[in-house]
């Protein structure tokens, strides 16, 4: 996709050449802001009752008199900020994308108020309305038919919308590729697939990747990652993918994802409604691959590692059973009570894994709770984390980029559901406050560095006639790691 930006100011409006205009109005224009043929037409619309300026509301004009684009439409947006921002552009985009248009020119009637990240805002509505799963929908077009969006500025927010485009591409491209992941059903998208498509980042992000194997593993002492893959035939991996922008010495930022490819709940299965969905709950591991495409295209000056603990969760003649007391690599023993409560087991070893580099931060990212969706229905990710500046770095970020998250609590009396007559902790609590008990689980496994939490489980994908995932919370995290650059 090609993101460019194009100085012109609003009264020029009629020169400007593309397949469409969406023009974004937030209200009644003062006289004079856009040049005659643009004004009057609005004014005749809007009094002939075909437009109002309200957000949501739109007019569609096919070869608007005395301009040169062949298709203007005009949509309206509520005033001020990123958010109705984006909501007009995708409404305008999501209509404009089944035009003949191959190329589509937005512009703002108030440009004085773009900055870089309105420009993300554009890059990500623009990839978001063209975004085409294809992997295994032969039927499906395999090219979106809008290639190239421009973004109409202001010579003053000239270089500040260059700078966001570019970094929205890129954020944009992360999301993609999370997006791409999650789609692909379970029977294509294996532990090892996962892995394929971490080294095939080596070539074309120049990330270093490594691959550990079930005896490697074995070696290592993941007692609990192993508890978890033993039920599969599926192989598991461990991939540990570096993007390397700054000196050694540096302590990296490390980000771990949950790479459950499928998930059946194990001998305590889940029920079959939706089960196909749990083909989802390796969006964390998704979100760590493609928050390290958007930034081997930024180029940072930081250091940051991926680990991604992945398997299948199966039930079978080899699966781990309900009461198996097994050794984390931590050497804290865990009685798996729900073998359905097999994320924290994976994570908890990669989490201690994490201790060797030394890091500055580690971030993990989980599609973790059914009670996380719950609490927060599907708009805002769950951010756990005791420290309190990491907190506001994190939901900074996510607000940012309209990929927001919300703080829950972590006291201590959470982790009181979790003890065990047999092991040193449980696996599971009480159903109350299930994804605080599940953060408090892995909390026990972070001692060594500054850490947080991100259950993804209502914002990984979207279920319904609209099913897919999402690829979040990539731009939360390229923007979060942005952050840290010293
Ligand atoms: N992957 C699921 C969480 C999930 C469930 C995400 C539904 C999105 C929608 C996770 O492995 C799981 O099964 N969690 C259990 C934990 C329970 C057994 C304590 C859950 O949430 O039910
Ligand atoms: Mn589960
Ligand atoms: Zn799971």
């Amino acid at each position: 996709m090609d993101f460019r930006h194009l100085v012109s100011s609003p009264d020029a409006l009629s020169k400007v050449t593309a397949d469409a205009l969406l023009l974004v109005v937030q209200g009644p224009l003062a006289d004079g802001i856009l040049e005659a043929p643009l004004a009057s037409l609005l004014a005749e619309a809007v009094s002939a009752g075909d437009f109002e300026f309200k957000p949501g509301r739109s007019l569609y004009v096919h070869r608007p008199v005395g301009m040169k684009v062949p298709r203007l439409l005009v949509v309206g947006a509520a005033a001020g900020g990123l958010k109705p921002f984006k909501a007009a552009l995708a409404t305008g985009l999501g209509q404009l994308k089944s035009s003949g248009a191959k190329h589509i020119a937005v512009a703002v009637a108030d440009s004085a108020e773009l900055t870089s990240l309105h420009a993300q805002a554009f890059a990500a509505a623009a990839a978001d309305a063209v975004y085409l799963y294809c992997r295994t929908k032969p039927s499906a077009p395999s090219a979106p038919a809008v290639s190239r969006f421009t973004l109409i500025c202001g010579k003053a927010q000239s270089r500040d919308i260059a700078a966001g485009l570019q970094r929205g591409a890129a954020i944009a491209a992360g999301v993609t590729l999370a997006r791409d992941l999650g789609n692909c059903p379970g029977n294509v998208c294996t532990p090892t697939f996962l892995a394929e498509q971490a080294k095939r980042m080596v070539k074309s992000h120049g990330l270093k990747v490594e691959v550990l194997d079930r005896k490697a593993v074995e070696k290592l002492g993941m007692g609990a990652f192993l508890a978890v893959a033993q039920g599969s035939n599926e192989p598991l991996r461990f991939i540990v993918a570096r993007y390397e922008g700054a000196a050694k010495s540096q302590p990296p930022v490390v980000l771990v994802g949950k790479g459950i490819t499928f998930d059946t709940g194990g001998i305590s299965i889940k029920p079959s409604a939706e089960m196909d969905e749990m083909k989802f709950d390796m969006g964390g591991a998704a979100s760590v691959l493609g928050t390290l495409c958007a930034l081997a295209e930024i180029k940072p000056k930081i250091n940051v590692i991926g680990i991604i603990p992945t398997c299948d969760n199966m039930p079978s003649g080899k699966a781990v059973k309900p009461g198996d007391v097994v050794t984390s690599l931590s050497g804290q023993t865990i009685e798996i009570l729900n073998t359905d409560a097999e994320g924290r087991l994976i994570l908890c070893d990669a989490l201690t894994y994490a201790e060797r580099f030394k890091p500055a931060v580690v971030v993990d990212i989980a599609t973790l709770t059914g009670a996380c969706v719950i609490a927060l229905g599907h708009h805002r990710s769950g951010l756990f984390t005791s420290d309190d500046a990491l907190a506001a770095e994190l939901l900074n970020a996510g607000d940012a980029v309209l990929d927001p998250c919300w703080r829950m609590p972590l006291d201590d009396e959470y982790g009181e559901g979790l003890k065990s007559s047999f092991a040193d902790v449980g696996n599971v609590g009480p159903r109350a406050g299930g994804s605080i008990t599940a953060a408090m689980f892995l909390k026990r496994f972070t001692g060594k560095y500054r850490w947080a939490h991100l259950d993804i489980a209502g914002t990984a994908w979207k279920s319904g006639a609209a099913k897919g995932g999402t690829g979040r919370p990539v731009a939360l995290l390229t923007h979060f790691v942005l952050s840290q650059v010293k």
